[in-house]
C-alpha cells in the first residue's frame, strides 16, 4: 500500500528548481521501490513574481516560510535558501513541528551545526545534509554510515570546483602553452559560471574551508567549526611555482585536509603539491573529489560533481527519500554526542614544503642557504639549482617538518644578503 508523504521547500533557485524537476522525473520510480509517494506541497521563496525555470501548480509558491514549516501537512521540510538566518530559525521551527529536515547549507552547519543536531535529536527527527559538501558526491552518507566503524585518520578533498578549475587552466597553460595568468583564468572561470563575481568565497577558501569543518564533524565526531580552520588562497600561485611543481613531478590542486593524530584535529585548505601518481592528481577542471584514508579499509575515493542544480537536487533527494522511510519507520539517524575539538594550531601541522629562492649566483651560498635550514631542524629532501648568474634560483623540497620551523627558516632566509626572494612555500601533500 502507498502513503504519501509531503514535502515543503524553503527556496526555489538553482537547487530548489532542480529539486522540483527531480521529484517531477523520480516520484513515480521511488514509490514503485519505497511504497511512499513524495510531493512537493508548498514552495516558499522570497520574490513572488521572479521568473522561475518550473512551473508550479496554483497555491503551491508562496512567501510565508514561517507557514511552510509549521505547516500540519508538511512532512520534511528541505532548505535550500543558504546562509545563516533565516534559514537556522526555519530549520530549528521545523524540527519542533515534527518535521524531518534536508539542508544543502554548508554555511550554516559549519557555524551552528551543533545546535541544530541537538534540535534534531531532541525531535526524533532527521536532520540530513548529504549536498551540504561536495554537492552530488555521497561522502556524508559513506562517512556517517559505511565508514561508521572505521577509525578515519585523514580526509584529503578537492572540494571546490571554481579553485579546481582555476589550477586546472592554469597548468594546463604551463604545459602546453599559453596564459598561464591567475587573473585569466579566473574570469574565463567567471565567464563559464564556475566562479562568481566576487570570488571570494571561494578563492580565498571560505567555501572549501566551511565543508572541510562539516567533513571533520562527521569523520571525527567533534564539534568543528569554521572558525576552527586555517585557509589560504590560491591568488598567490604563479606560473613559476606550478612549472617547478611540474618539473619535480606534482601538480598543484587545491585541497582541504582534515586530520587527526594524538587526539588532535587539523582542518586547513591551502593549495598543495600533490604527486603525478594520486588519484588526486586526475581530478581536473571543476570536478570534485573526497580521499578518504582508514586505518582497517585502507584508501577510498569518491569522486564526481560537487556543485551544480541537477547534482546537487540528487543529493537533496537521496535524503528526501532516506527521511521519508525513517519517517515511516518510526527511526531517525543521529550524529551522537559530538566531542569538543581539540584543533590543532596550523603552526604545530606538518608537511613537505616546497620553497624557492632567488639568489646571487656566487660560491657558499648554498653552504648558508643550508646552513639556516639545518639551524631550524629542517632537512632537505630535494635541492635543485635552475639558471646561473642573475637568473640563479634555488629550489627545496624538505623532508616533512613543522610549520613554525619552515616559517622561521622563511624568516631568516630572507635576511641573507646573497638571497634576493624568497618565493611562496607550497606544501606537499599526499606521498
Ligand atoms: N548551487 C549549487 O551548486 C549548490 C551546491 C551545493 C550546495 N548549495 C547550497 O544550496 C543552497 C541554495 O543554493 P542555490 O544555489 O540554490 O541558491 P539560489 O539560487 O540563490 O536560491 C536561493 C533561493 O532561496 C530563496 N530565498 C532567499 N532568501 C529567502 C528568504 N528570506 N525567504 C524565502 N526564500 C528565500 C530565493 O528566493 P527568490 O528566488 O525569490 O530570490 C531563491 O529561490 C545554499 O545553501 C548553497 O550553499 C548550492
Amino acid at each position: 500500500m502507498t502513503s504519501e508523504l509531503t514535502i515543503g521547500l524553503l527556496g526555489c533557485g538553482n537547487v530548489g528548481a532542480a529539486l522540483v524537476q527531480l521529484v517531477e522525473a523520480q516520484a513515480d520510480d521511488v514509490e514503485q521501490r519505497t511504497g511512499i509517494r513524495l510531493r512537493i506541497a508548498r514552495v516558499a521563496v522570497r520574490n513572488l513574481s521572479a521568473p522561475r525555470e518550473v512551473e508550479l501548480a496554483d497555491g503551491v509558491l508562496t512567501r510565508d516560510t514561517h507557514g511552510v514549516v509549521t505547516d500540519p501537512s508538511i512532512d520534511i521540510v528541505v532548505e535550500a535558501i543558504g546562509g545563516i538566518e533565516p534559514a537556522r530559525g526555519l530549520i530549528l521551527q521545523a524540527l519542533a513541528n515534527g518535521k524531518s529536515v534536508v539542508t544543502a547549507n554548508k554555511e550554516l552547519l559549519a557555524n551552528v551545526g551543533a545546535e541544530l543536531y541537538t534540535a534534531a535529536d531532541t525531535a526524533g527527527r532527521d536532520l540530513l545534509f548529504e549536498a551540504a559538501v561536495a554537492g552530488g558526491i555521497p561522502i556524508m552518507r559513506a562517512l556517517r554510515e559505511s565508514l561508521h566503524g572505521e577509525p578515519i585518520d585523514r580526509v584529503l578533498g578537492i572540494i571546490n570546483g571554481t579553485t579546481n578549475y582555476i589550477l586546472t587552466k592554469m597548468t594546463d597553460a604551463v604545459d602546453f602553452g599559453g596564459d598561464a595568468d591567475y587573473a585569466a583564468a579566473l574570469s574565463d572561470a567567471q565567464r563559464l559560471g564556475y566562479a562568481e563575481r566576487d570570488p571570494t568565497a571561494d578563492v580565498e577558501g571560505f567555501d572549501a574551508g566551511a565543508k572541510a569543518a562539516i567533513i571533520a564533524t562527521v569523520a571525527f565526531g567533534a564539534k568543528v567549526v569554521a572558525g576552527d580552520v586555517y585557509h589560504e588562497g590560491i591568488g598567490a600561485i604563479t606560473a613559476a611555482e606550478i612549472a617547478i611543481a611540474r618539473r619535480l613531478g606534482y601538480v598543484v590542486k587545491p585541497l582541504a585536509i582534515v586530520e587527526r593524530d594524538n587526539g588532535e584535529i587539523s582542518v586547513r585548505v591551502h593549495p598543495a603539491m600533490v604527486p603525478l601518481d594520486h588519484p588526486l592528481a586526475t581530478v581536473r577542471d571543476s570536478f570534485n573529489a573526497v580521499f578518504v584514508e582508514g586505518r582497517f579499509v585502507d584508501s577510498l575515493m569518491f569522486y564526481g560533481r560537487g556543485a551544480g542544480g541537477a547534482p546537487t537536487a540528487s543529493a537533496v533527494f537521496g535524503d528526501v527519500v532516506d527521511a521519508a522511510l525513517n519517517l515511516q519507520s518510526g527511526t531517525h539517524r543521529t550524529l551522537g554526542a559530538l566531542a569538543p575539538a581539540a584543533i590543532r594550531p596550523i603552526d604545530e601541522s606538518t608537511a613537505e614544503y616546497l620553497l624557492g629562492l632567488d639568489v646571487a649566483d656566487r660560491p657558499g651560498v648554498l653552504h648558508a642557504v643550508t646552513g639556516v635550514f639545518a639551524e631550524h631542524g629542517v632537512s632537505i629532501r630535494v635541492a635543485e639549482q635552475e639558471g646561473n648568474g642573475p637568473d640563479a634560483r634555488l629550489v627545496f623540497i624538505t623532508h616533512v617538518a613543522r610549520e613554525s620551523d619552515v616559517q622561521a627558516t622563511v624568516r631568516q632566509l630572507r635576511d641573507l644578503d646573497d638571497v634576493r626572494n624568497v618565493g611562496g612555500l607550497l606544501r606537499v601533500i599526499g606521498d
